[in-house]
């Protein structure tokens, strides 16, 4: 029987967890967890990720203008833990956690190397929603892992083991 009031906060389950990476003006790489993200055009292709304006990465995705969204498999638990935890305030956590990275191919934000999925997004807009500023990136390009894309470039997702 649904007759019972719940929480309002994070209702719409379930949601993916992504890392989202992002380089600084001074070309600092940094990581975030980020649980508030989705897909949210196919034509053009477009994706959004929220984040917290007191997040460390915020300032550098703002003024920036672009993103990667990484898709992270079971394997990268601890990394996605402690990117999740610490802020790059108080740690260099990419360093930290020898995080092997990458340039973008198209934007100029570091790539998670040993994440299946990789998503380079440049900024169109950004909504403040409340607690999160929903930045809506463009995609310019997926890289993927070529044991999971197929002749037509589609991603077999149901190879990577998510968290
Ligand atoms: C499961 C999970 C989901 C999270 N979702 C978000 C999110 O959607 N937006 C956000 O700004 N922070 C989110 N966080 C928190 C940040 O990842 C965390 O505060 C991180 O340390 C910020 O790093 P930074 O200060 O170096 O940018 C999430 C953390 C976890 C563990």
């Amino acid at each position: 029987m649904r007759n019972k009031e719940a929480n309002k906060k994070g209702a719409l389950q379930p949601s993916p967890k992504v890392l989202v990476s992002c380089r600084g003006l001074d070309g600092e790489d940094n990581a975030l967890v980020v649980g508030y993200c989705g897909n949210c055009s196919y034509a053009p292709p477009m994706v959004m990720v929220g984040i917290v304006p007191t997040r460390y990465s915020y300032k550098m995705i703002k003024e920036s203008g672009c993103f990667v969204v990484n898709l992270a498999d079971k394997n990268y638990q601890k990394t996605f833990d402690y990117l999740g935890k610490v802020s790059k305030r108080d740690a260099d956590k990419l360093k930290e956690m020898n995080v092997k990275v990458e340039d973008g191919k198209v934007v100029n934000a570091p790539i998670l190397a040993d994440c299946p999925v990789n998503i380079e997004c440049t900024v169109v807009d950004s909504i403040v929603t409340g607690s999160h500023e929903m930045f809506i990136g463009r995609v310019e390009y997926v890289h993927a892992d070529e044991t999971m894309v197929d002749e037509n470039g589609n991603i077999d997702f149901s190879k990577i083991n998510f968290m």
